[in-house]
């Protein structure tokens, strides 16, 4: 399973660490079909009726199946993730 997302964004989008409610855990969309983005919307529930060895595309409203495809690169799909702990600004060489 994989699908193909139209997004337009061109830049990054920052989350000042002061506007988040304390003690409260916020999910990041990663399946690209959230409405609601950067933030998780719930939106990813439709990727489990997705089948392995599949290519969906869906519509802008994340939430139309527009077209299946068999994919012609699979892989494995992306399971949950563990939080990301923050940490230190990345290196680089
Ligand atoms: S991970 Fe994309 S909406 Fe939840």
């Amino acid at each position: 399973m994989a699908r193909l997302v139209r997004l337009t964004a061109t830049a990054s989008h920052k989350i000042d660490p002061a506007t988040l409610p304390p003690g409260k855990m916020l999910s990041i969309c990663v399946c690209g079909l959230s409405q609601n983005m950067p933030f998780c919307d719930g939106a990813h529930k439709i990727t489990k009726l997705e089948e392995p060895g599949k290519l969906y595309i869906y519509a802008a409203d994340g939430k139309t199946v527009l077209e299946v495809r068999d994919d012609p690169t699979p892989t494995s799909p992306a399971t949950a993730s563990t939080p990301i702990a923050p940490s230190s600004s990345p290196t680089v060489s």
